[in-house]
């Protein structure tokens, strides 16, 4: 009877604060801003970018539920970077291989099966990075061959023209090149979107130097972002000294907030002032740093990116390995990481919030774990969930009681009830 009475009395106290407090949303709110209708996707990295599709990926290819999966948990767009370079001849007229097209092909198609958008791009082209000269007719031939072969596919297809263009491929070459791959392209492709990207690898401060077509409005500047490189790449094979850094962490603080909020601002102004939509191409922290770390940094950057009007889009680095969101074999996902990314995730929604059984509540704010999208936002965020906490704890208490009751009764059942907890750290597909 007693306990009856509480339970009323929160669920009034409940109700009041429901009605009385409406949302807000804020910068630095990472639990998703409503108004934001850009492109959310994440990069298939590591496939069609290695050497050979699996020659990274310890012999796992793409397969049909990769786009599913993507799909499932909310994305609507793949990045997909490819290696044509490593598929086409090296002398003229540059042919590239049929079965390669079919497979690419393959990919698009699954895209579009599961309602994805779909980038495609020049990636890896090392050799036009060393030696710009004498790759660039090839480079230009590749565009010729791609944009042909794609030209009558839906406008959900986008061309990227090329990644992080860098070393030898200095500013002056890059606007000469990135012109005429864009004159090629659009012979065949008149209303395809573009993305095009600066020097030094994507780099933000490089916009400036960027120069596009005035005359071609639906060309989107995308650029990666991977700072502070220390926390991002700490432990990566491919950057020499980063073991290094190992143990380097993103701790929220706001002089780390404003480092990020500085160098994207740089890139807000530019596009406001050269008339260009933004995209954010690559963003992601590498797998040894530590996990409430990269969920942090990720959500952080993903919020910016959100409450940008000039932001087209942006693709997470990458779904499912050393940054991923998603274990290789696509057994379970990093929920924080996804969180991180898609607070509204109906994954996410379905195995933290719509779960009637009692362990749910155990992976609400304040567990390590599941910082999904509660660790970063503001005290007006937590008034908002404050009264759903009060309920959930009413109705926790509620259930303990009941279920110490039946535990007196029947020790077998609450045994079993304990195997049943979900795993705090992965959403289980299987
Ligand atoms: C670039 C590279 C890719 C790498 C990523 C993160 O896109 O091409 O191979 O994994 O950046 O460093």
């Amino acid at each position: 009877m007693k306990l009856k009475n509480i339970f009323s009395f929160f669920i009034f106290v409940t109700i009041i604060f429901g009605v009385s407090l409406t949302p807000k949303s804020s910068l630095n709110d990472v639990s998703g801003d409503d108004s934001y209708s850009g492109l959310r996707g994440v990069n298939l990295g590591n496939f069609l970018e290695a050497p050979n599709e699996g020659d990274w990926t310890n012999g796992l290819l793409i397969k049909e539920k990769h786009f599913q999966r993507i799909a499932s948990a909310g994305f609507n767009l793949v990045r997909v970077p490819i290696r044509w370079n490593a598929h086409a001849m090296d002398i003229t007229p540059y042919t590239i291989d049929s079965s390669f097209f079919d497979r690419v092909d393959w990919v698009i198609d699954q895209s579009f099966a599961n309602n994805l958008s779909i980038i495609i791009n020049i990636h890896h082209y090392n050799e036009l990075m060393a030696d710009p000269e004498s790759h660039r007719g090839r480079f230009l031939e590749l565009w010729q061959q791609i944009s042909h072969h794609y030209q009558n596919y839906s406008h959900d297809l986008f061309f990227e023209v090329l990644n992080e263009p860098h070393d030898n491929l200095t500013n002056i070459l890059w606007n000469q090149y990135l012109q005429d791959a864009i004159d090629i392209i659009r012979v065949t492709n008149p209303d395809r979107t573009l993305i095009v990207g600066p020097t030094n690898w994507n780099n933000v401060w490089t916009l400036s130097d960027l120069v596009l077509p005035q005359n071609d409005s639906n060309i989107v500047a995308t650029f990666h972002f991977y700072s502070p490189f220390e926390f991002t790449h700490q432990g990566a094979e491919w950057v020499s000294g980063s073991n290094a850094w190992l143990g380097t962490n993103w701790t929220s603080s706001q002089a780390e907030k404003d480092g990020i909020d500085n160098e994207i601002d740089f890139a807000v102004n530019w596009a406001k002032t050269n008339n260009r939509s933004l995209f954010i191409g690559e963003f992601g922290a590498y797998q040894y740093g530590y996990m409430n770390g990269r969920i942090e940094w990720t959500a952080y950057v993903r919020a910016k990116a959100e409450s940008i009007p000039e932001m087209w889009g942006w693709a997470y680095w990458e779904f499912c390995s050393g940054f991923g969101i998603m274990d290789s074999s696509l057994s379970y996902w990093y929920t924080g990481l996804l969180g991180s990314l898609l607070p509204d995730s109906p994954l996410i929604k379905r195995d933290y919030s719509t779960s009637s059984s009692l362990p749910v509540l155990e992976s609400t704010p304040g567990s390590e774990s599941s910082s999904i999208s509660f660790t970063t936002t503001s005290e007006s965020t937590n008034l908002e969930i404050m009264p759903i906490l009060l309920l959930t704890s009413l109705i926790t208490v509620f259930y303990k009681k009941k279920q110490e009751k039946s535990k007196e009764l029947d020790t077998i059942t609450s045994k079993k009830n304990e195997k049943n907890k979900p795993n705090e750290n992965r959403i289980n597909l299987h």
